[in-house]
């Protein structure tokens, strides 16, 4: 059995972002995998959705909504109740293949920001290909990361002047800012980690980047630390949920350029 499978980047949250590459792959695709459960999921499905609407130029194409397992709470690294997470999402991607895909047609998931940064489905789709059960053809299609829409939005460059860049999470954050960079871009931020940054460091912080809720503020951390605390509360409880990204530059490594 042989499926065909596209990973399509579709932009952090703006439809404009999509690329032409992305847009000749959406109308390559019979059917799209949405997954759709939580306020969340279904604001993002919502967006997968007017995507499609958008740019895909003759009718007949299947939107096939699915639920994947919730992570257990909370999630410890290397747990056995990871490793079985895995396997069930894994599951559930490979019945979709199956069942919902014919052996000529191409499958697609479209996917936040790119492919590339923090997003799963490349991983999946290796581990169903490693199981042997299906072979899988992938091809992935690029999109603007949350990253670059935030670096753009602010009109600031990821580096210093020669300087590297570091993208991690805020888990890691926790354990101090990374030695070697002099820019730090944090993702996956469920609290508001930047409030335990000791250093001297300017932020730009940015949430619901590239959408009509957009909230973007930049400063010197220890300034404006209390108002993103504040902005980013009031709008995860008007929203239900929040997706926000922030740089944080050492102010001496600044104060060079
Ligand atoms: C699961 S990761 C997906 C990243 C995605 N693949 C990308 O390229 O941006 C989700 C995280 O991306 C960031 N993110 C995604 N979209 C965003 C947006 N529109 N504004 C701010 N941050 C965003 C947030 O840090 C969020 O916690």
């Amino acid at each position: 059995m042989r499926r065909k499978v596209l990973v399509i980047g579709i932009g952090a949250g703006n439809p404009d972002h999509m690329t032409v590459e992305a847009v000749n792959a959406l109308n390559r695709a019979a059917a799209f995998f949405i997954p759709d459960k939580g306020a969340e999921k279904r604001d993002l499905s919502a967006l997968r959705r007017e995507i499609c609407e958008r740019f895909i130029r003759s009718p007949g194409y299947r939107m096939v909504d699915f639920d994947t397992p919730d992570r257990a709470k909370p999630p410890s690294f290397y747990s056995e109740s990871v490793a079985a997470w895995r396997a069930a999402v894994e599951a559930v991607y490979e019945r979709l293949l199956t069942e919902e895909l014919g052996e000529d047609e191409w499958g697609a998931f479209l996917v936040w920001g790119d492919p590339s940064l923090y997003d799963g489905t490349l991983r999946i789709l290796d581990s169903i290909r490693a199981r042997g059960v299906i072979a899988l053809e992938v091809e992935v299609i690029p999109g603007i990361s949350s990253v670059q829409a935030l670096a753009a939005r602010h009109r600031v460059a990821l580096n210093g002047i020669g300087g590297s860049v570091t993208i991690t999470t805020a888990r890691r954050l926790a354990e101090g800012l990374p030695q070697g960079s002099d820019n730090v871009v944090v993702m996956l931020d469920g609290g508001a980690a930047f409030k335990n940054v000791a250093e001297d460091v300017d932020i730009h912080w940015g949430a619901y980047v590239g959408t009509a809720d957009e909230i973007l503020v930049s400063g010197r951390l220890r300034d404006v630390a209390d108002e993103i605390e504040r902005l980013r509360a009031a709008a995860r409880a008007r929203k239900g949920w929040i997706m926000d990204t922030y740089m944080l530059t050492r102010r001496d490594a600044s104060d060079e350029d």
